[in-house]
């Protein structure tokens, strides 16, 4: 079987969480501290906080922006749900925005026009790796407080800078899905230190300088976490290149014959996710099932939120995230995928729909 996603954990990996595990200090020891100033160089942000999960980061963000009821969030209609639950858990409302049909990630307009009275913060997503148009969204939306989902975007760049860099607070995600992992693991990136202060506060039960300022819960990351997560930083530039090696090797295999997802001029995705969007005539659950009897795991593209159980109710109509959620699958991607295990994915795929 070729499968969607593997984490390339080597003997280095190994050897650091081992000793951890010798020292005898799994949490709250210096790895984590380590581990945050090397994200923090590696994106040029001044602070980061190491969490428990992407969504933990968000959730957080939410919260230390100070997002609660009555307020409404803008936030992209095609993901993983966690923006949007982190929206809810928050007590504010989730206003959702559609996504671009090339690129999937919402627009700068799309934005702007979203926006309303109510409005408090933004959240935008660098969807699968493929970086948002950063400069237009900064311009569009002015003082709005952005919160930089980059859960997949570790190593993108958009033209000004690295994908981390956008928001008021950038949200990374180390889940073994994403490109580089700490087993769960998170972090929140800004410049401000007063937000910075509020998030180390916030992770960490509320305690500000000894004292318990303000109720909340534990989302701090471990050492074993973060040594994992320092060893696999020494190997970021090689897994995003090959990723891009890989990604190359797709899109000259589909040429013009299947909707693949645009990168903005300028910009770098690290294609943590490769997705294609099924041509009229195909169902996505068949081709995803004879794919897996031909021994090729394709997953599921996203999620269009407003569709979900958790969002019952919603009328929303956003169609380009409920298109690419119906018709998209995402192809299997990691580093040490061999280029004929690529060229396997592809004869697989093109046997199914040509059937
Ligand atoms: C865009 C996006 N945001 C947030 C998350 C949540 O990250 P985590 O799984 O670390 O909680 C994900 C995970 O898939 C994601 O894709």
């Amino acid at each position: 079987m070729i499968h969607l996603a593997k984490p390339w954990i080597g003997e280095d990996e190994q050897r650091a969480v081992a000793a951890v595990l010798e020292s005898g200090q799994l949490v709250q020891g210096p790895l984590v501290e380590r581990f945050e100033q090397s994200v923090a160089a590696l994106v040029g942000r001044t602070h980061a906080i190491a969490v428990s999960s992407g969504t933990a980061a968000l959730q957080l963000a939410l919260r230390a922006l100070q997002v609660g009821p009555g307020d409404e969030v803008l936030c992209p209609a095609l993901s993983w749900p966690s923006p949007a639950h982190a929206i809810r858990v928050a007590g504010a409302k989730v206003r959702f925005v559609d996504v671009d049909q090339d690129e999937w990630n919402s627009t700068a307009e799309a934005l702007r026009e979203a926006r309303n009275g109510n409005t408090r913060a933004a959240i935008v997503i660098d969807q699968f790796g493929n970086p948002a148009r950063a400069e237009q969204i900064r311009e569009a939306l002015g003082a709005l407080p952005i919160i930089e989902d980059a859960a997949c975007a570790l190593g993108s760049r958009f033209a000004s800078g690295p994908c981390g860099s956008l928001g008021k607070i950038s949200c990374l995600s180390f889940h073994p899905r994403k490109i580089l992992t700490t087993g769960e693991g998170g972090m929140c990136l800004t410049d401000d230190d007063d937000l910075a202060e509020k998030l180390r506060m916030l992770r960490n039960h509320g305690q500000l300088r000894g004292e318990f300022v303000v109720a909340a819960g534990n989302f701090r990351m471990t050492d074993i976490a973060a040594a994992l997560g320092l060893a696999q930083l020494q190997r970021l530039d090689e897994m995003v290149a090959r990723r891009r090696e890989i990604a190359a090797l797709y899109r000259d295999a589909w040429g013009g014959e299947i909707d693949l997802q645009r990168t903005p001029d300028g910009s770098e995705s690290n294609y943590q996710t490769f997705g294609v969007v099924l041509p009229q005539g195909h169902d996505r659950d068949t081709v995803r099932e004879k794919m897996r009897e031909r021994g090729v795991e394709a997953g599921l593209l996203s999620f269009a939120i407003h569709k979900l159980g958790s969002f019952a109710g919603s009328e929303a109509s956003l169609p380009i995230a409920e298109h690419l959620a119906a018709r998209g699958i995402a192809l299997p991607l990691y580093p040490q995928m061999r280029n004929n295990e690529v060229e396997a994915v592809v004869r697989c795929l093109r046997g199914v729909l040509h059937e």
